[in-house]
């Protein structure tokens, strides 16, 4: 199965290190960029191109993508904007769990960065601008190999018939959709 892999500078280091565990798991990663750490890039460029890749998609059942940025939120949202995407923001394995389970969600994005000891102790002084001035490293790769993993395999509950699938396809026609 094709799998998507997608990120700004803020994930690319963990795109390039999921690609090979993508090809572990069995998967074929496909990569829609960037193509090297470019501080100036744009988290929606990528996803311009995961919807180029959705259209030109003719299994849109089996559509995958893992989309990362330095916090998730920016990609979620762009990914989100994509007809016929749902996108889950995985923070922790159980999020990609029911993601997959009752929301037959297509998208995983990650946070390809993570605070540290000294950026978080600032934070708790009040000034959140602290967090990005401290510096931020990349996320933690063996939990994200964990979420894509259980992602990736997990079957959806939301089959024809389903609650689950009368809530997904509410969710199609708020984009105009079935
Ligand atoms: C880029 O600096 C950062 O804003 C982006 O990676 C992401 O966190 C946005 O949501």
């Amino acid at each position: 199965m094709d799998v998507y892999i997608g990120a700004d500078h803020g994930g690319y280091q963990i795109k390039e290190q999921l690609k090979p565990f993508l090809r572990e798991l069995g998967y074929n990663p496909i990569d829609i960029g960037n193509t090297e750490i470019d501080p100036a890039d744009d988290y929606p460029d990528v996803g311009e191109r995961l919807k180029e890749a959705v259209e030109q998609n003719t299994d849109k059942d089996n559509l995958r993508a893992v989309l990362i940025c330095g916090s998730g939120i920016g990609m979620s949202i762009a990914a989100n904007k994509i007809r016929g995407v749902r996108a889950v923001l995985g923070g922790a394995p159980e999020n990609a769990y029911f993601a997959r389970l009752h929301n037959d969600a297509n998208v995983l994005c990650l946070s390809g960065l993570k605070s540290n000891s000294t950026s978080i102790e600032r934070v708790i002084d009040g000034d959140y601008r602290n967090l990005i001035d401290a510096g931020m490293t990349p996320a933690n790769l063996n939990e994200a190999k964990r979420i894509v993993k259980v992602f990736l395999e997990t079957a959806t509950e939301a089959v024809p018939g389903s609650r689950h699938r009368r809530r997904v396809e509410k969710i199609g026609k708020l984009e105009g959709g079935a």
